[in-house]
């Protein structure tokens, strides 16, 4: 893997050292002669700690010292009961002896699983709300309950969804490089990486440090796993140009950097289908490795399609970035074990 650059082009904000760095790089030998073809890798971002395990981590360790440097005490956030996104922000401040607030819709169930039982453990302040009511009157929502933290006395700090936020994007800024120099010293000249795609930060940070370090060998594919390219194409172009602007990165930035694998979201966010529980079950049979449905399942899907297809894996090496979400698996149990496409609903849980 050449890079032009070695040593971090820009002024990196300040962060705090949370995540188990680095993730290991694998190479899925059993699945390559399963399936026939050339190299396949993955980078074990799963692995970033069992209680912060993820692509979120990475983000809040920039998010987090920001918090702390600016005298908060309380980080707020949002997402599903089943929010990787919201477990790692409970973990995380439960470690830093911070307090977590968590927006959650809709309301969760009585008896937590998965990652909302992991909130609960954090002791986190959960919030619920109808799905509607949550989204017809989000600002007012965030607006009123960080007002009334601070007239309690307490110094909240928003995160946004998935900490996809401009500080946020330097978490991937770091793992890109992180990942050119390992795949360097596996011997990897040019490659293409793929990952799933949400709220987008975990891309647009990617795809920035692959213009800072001048990685012209690495091409990104993201795989949606909610909405469509066009929003994506548009969310992730105005993350990372707000990213350029806020920490004045030398780059420029132009919409055709970005490329997606389109086809992959299925029914909607957080409905399995068929292929995406053939893949989790493949990988966990061939490599004893666990994705999940809702992020890296469908992704992996997309990968395994590029490379029966030939677009993967011929003529150099695909990574495939495995961004966490084990917990999630455990409020799936019929569905992937039975594999009963009666079952590919979304839990009522999850709205
Ligand atoms: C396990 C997992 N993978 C991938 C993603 C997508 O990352 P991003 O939201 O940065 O696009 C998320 C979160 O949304 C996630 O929890």
């Amino acid at each position: 893997m050449s890079a032009t650059r070695t040593t971090m082009p820009s002024k990196e904000p300040n962060r705090l050292p949370l995540a188990a760095l680095p993730t290991p790089l694998v190479r899925l030998e059993r699945l390559e002669r399963e399936l026939g073809t050339g190299q396949v890798w993955m980078k074990r971002d799963d692995l970033t700690g069992l209680e912060l395990s993820g692509n979120k981590v990475r983000k809040l360790e920039y998010a987090a010292a920001d918090a702390v440097a600016c005298g908060c005490d309380t980080l707020v956030t949002e997402g599903t009961c089943q929010s990787n996104h919201c477990r790692a922000t409970a973990a995380v401040c439960a470690k830093l002896g911070m307090r977590s607030v968590l927006l959650i819709r809709p309301e969760p169930p009585s008896e937590p699983q998965g990652n909302h039982l992991l909130d609960v453990l954090f002791g986190a302040e959960i919030r619920g709300y109808p799905r509607d009511e949550f989204e017809d009157n989000r600002d007012d929502i965030i607006g009123s309950v960080l007002a009334d933290l601070d007239s309690e006395g307490r110094r909240p700090r928003w995160v946004p969804m998935g900490a996809s936020e401009p500080i946020g994007c330097w978490g991937y800024i770091r793992a890109i490089a992180e990942l050119a120099d390992q795949l360097r010293h596996a011997g990897v000249t040019e490659c293409d990486v793929v990952m799933p795609v949400s709220s987008g930060g975990t891309y647009a940070g990617s795809l920035l440090g692959t213009l800072l370090y001048e990685l012209t060998d690495m091409k990104l594919w993201g795989v949606p796993v909610s909405d469509d390219v066009a929003y994506h194409t548009r969310a992730i172009a105005d993350l990372c140009r707000r990213t350029i602007e806020q920490f004045g990165l030398p780059i420029n930035f132009a919409d055709s950097a970005m490329s997606f694998r389109d086809g992959y979201v299925g029914a909607g966010y957080a409905v399995p289908y068929v292929a995406d529980i053939d893949a989790i079950r493949l990988l966990a049979r061939t490599e004893g490795i666990v994705l999940d449905p809702v992020y890296t399942g469908k992704a992996f899907c997309s990968l395994l399609d590029g490379l029966r297809d030939g677009r993967f894996g011929q003529e150099h090496p695909v990574v495939f970035v495995h961004t966490g979400g084990v917990f999630s698996d455990f409020a799936w149990p019929q569905t992937l074990v039975e594999r009963d496409a009666r079952s590919y609903r979304r839990p009522r849980s999850l709205g």
